[in-house]
């Protein structure tokens, strides 16, 4: 029998193939463009997830007996904002996870209705990047759009949706929507009612690892595959990834290093942080997580490396990074903006600190210890609130490179269990369809089973000392650009 796991990520769409053992037999991937319309601004034609998808996993399964293919299961990225009319036309281009143009919705939402009210309702607060404070953009600036939807998605949503015919979502990248009562897993009326939206307009609910249906027969025909293949409602990109790299059960964490930062603890109960700087989101294994988000993370190396240095070989670029903990060089990853910690869409990335002998190698160096200390800032928020956090997974492009988990090690203080194979959400949305078909009684023990570290990268006290004083210096540097670019 074999699963496939789709990561349905901003820059490009990875598949994987994975036998009934757990072994990964095929990786595929196809990238799509992405369009700035304005500074800040970020969409996607969801066709191209569709064609990139069909086309991706007809490459994935050539050569092998079709006819074994069981299950299916994505992990997506977040937030994005699908709208589709009644003739499930696709309205308008998808506003993405990374787009920065709803300050004003979001700061209506948070300081109009207020931020007691909206954690109460959702157990978050507004960031510019979900999605509700976009369904208000679109009623303020397309009413006729607004007007025309019938139906609204997240990004593996529609691609279930297109694969299936079934209209669904799970409460894992619901919960980024801010129209979901995340501790009680249902839709919040409040919500919806503020939003102007109905509930006849919302996919129905699932758990993660819950069958949505099956390949529609026009699908199946497409691929070649049986038409009994069942698919999984999939989670949220972070919460596959992390179900990938067995961040499942009580104050396990998860550090992704993609397009966007992430660090992500998983929690058998239910809580909020008090002033809402970390998401609470339902996970995909049943229960609950928290999670931090810088919104550029290896995307500030790949911006560093392909548009500055002309370069796509980043690790020869690091390979003459040799002082850790001691570069006078930073730079602020807030090349979009940021959200966690300090939700400001119009704070934007700087060097700091060079000077006639800085060289290319410490600037390339302050890029990945940049990005690592903004996710140290959400580290310090789940320290505050009493999470002992002292050893991580690690996922997504950067986890690839051993100096970027060196950092993340010595910045964070924290042991990092390096897994077989990182390829985070692909990795868990095969896992939950192999939940969902039955292989296993519960998504906890398809990662005790199928989750294997094989190296620890330990923390190093000289060098720990040594970031800490590095980390408490960035963390003064946001405060002080603050009046130049105010939230
Ligand atoms: C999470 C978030 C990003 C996207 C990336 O809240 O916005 O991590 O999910 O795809």
């Amino acid at each position: 029998m074999y699963f496939i796991g789709i990561d349905l990520g901003t820059s490009a769409v990875k598949l994987l193939l994975m036998n009934e053992n757990g072994g990964i037999e095929n990786i595929v991937t196809r990238e799509y463009p992405l369009i700035f319309p304005k500074s800040g601004w970020t969409e996607q034609d969801p066709e191209n997830w569709i064609t990139g998808t069909m086309d991706g996993l007809k490459e994935l399964t050539a050569g092998i007996d079709k006819s074994q293919v069981a299950g299916i299961g994505a992990g997506g990225q977040m937030h994005g904002l699908v709208v589709l009319d009644g003739d499930d036309s696709v309205i308008r281009p998808v506003i993405l996870w990374n787009d920065g143009r709803t300050q004003e919705e979001t700061d209506y939402l948070n300081n109009v209705i207020g931020k007691d009210k909206l954690s109460e309702y959702t157990a978050n607060i507004a960031f510019a990047g979900f999605t509700a404070p976009k369904i208000l953009w679109i009623r303020n600036h397309e009413p006729e759009n607004f007007a025309r939807i019938e139906k609204i998605m997240l990004p593996k949503d529609y691609l279930n949706y297109r694969l299936t015919g079934t209209f669904c979502t799970e409460y894992s990248d619901a919960s980024g929507l801010l129209l979901l009562d995340v501790k009680n897993r249902k839709w919040s009326q409040e919500m919806l009612d503020i939003c102007g939206i109905t509930e006849a307009q919302l996919p129905k609910l699932y758990e993660s690892f819950e069958v949505v249906g099956t390949l529609k027969p026009e699908v199946a025909a497409e691929l070649g595959f049986p038409e009994t293949v069942k698919v999984v409602a999939g989670a949220g990109d972070n919460a596959a990834a992390a179900v990938g790299t067995g961040t499942v059960g009580d104050a396990r964490c998860n550090i992704s290093l993609g397009t966007s930062g992430t660090m992500f603890i998983s929690s058998t109960k239910f809580g909020v942080d008090k002033n809402n700087a970390l998401h609470s989101f339902a996970h995909a294994d049943g229960a609950y997580h928290l999670m931090g988000v810088t919104l550029s993370a290896a995307s500030c190396n790949k911006w560093w490396c392909d548009e500055i240095l002309n370069t796509k070989d980043y690790s020869k670029e690091q390979e003459n990074i040799t002082k850790l903990g001691e570069n006078q060089v930073f730079f602020l990853p807030y090349l979009l903006g940021e959200r966690s910690p300090h939700n400001n869409t119009n704070v934007r990335g700087m060097f700091i600190g060079m000077s006639m002998d800085t060289t290319r190698w410490e600037m390339t160096q302050a890029v990945l210890e940049g990005v690592t200390f903004g996710l140290r800032d959400s580290l310090e928020i789940a320290r505050s609130l009493g999470l002992d956090i002292r050893r991580t997974k690690m996922s997504g492009g950067g986890a690839k490179s051993p100096l970027w988990r060196k950092m993340v090690a010595n910045i964070m203080n924290m042991d990092v269990d390096i897994v077989e194979s990182e390829q985070g959400p692909g990795l868990g949305g095969a896992m939950l369809a192999m939940v969902g078909c039955g292989l296993f009684p519960s998504v906890e023990e398809a990662a005790n089973k199928l989750v294997k570290v094989v190296e620890t990268v330990s923390p190093d006290p000289e060098l720990v000392a040594k970031y800490e004083e590095r980390y408490q210096f960035f963390k003064r540097l946001y405060p002080a650009i603050l009046p130049l670019y105010p939230a």
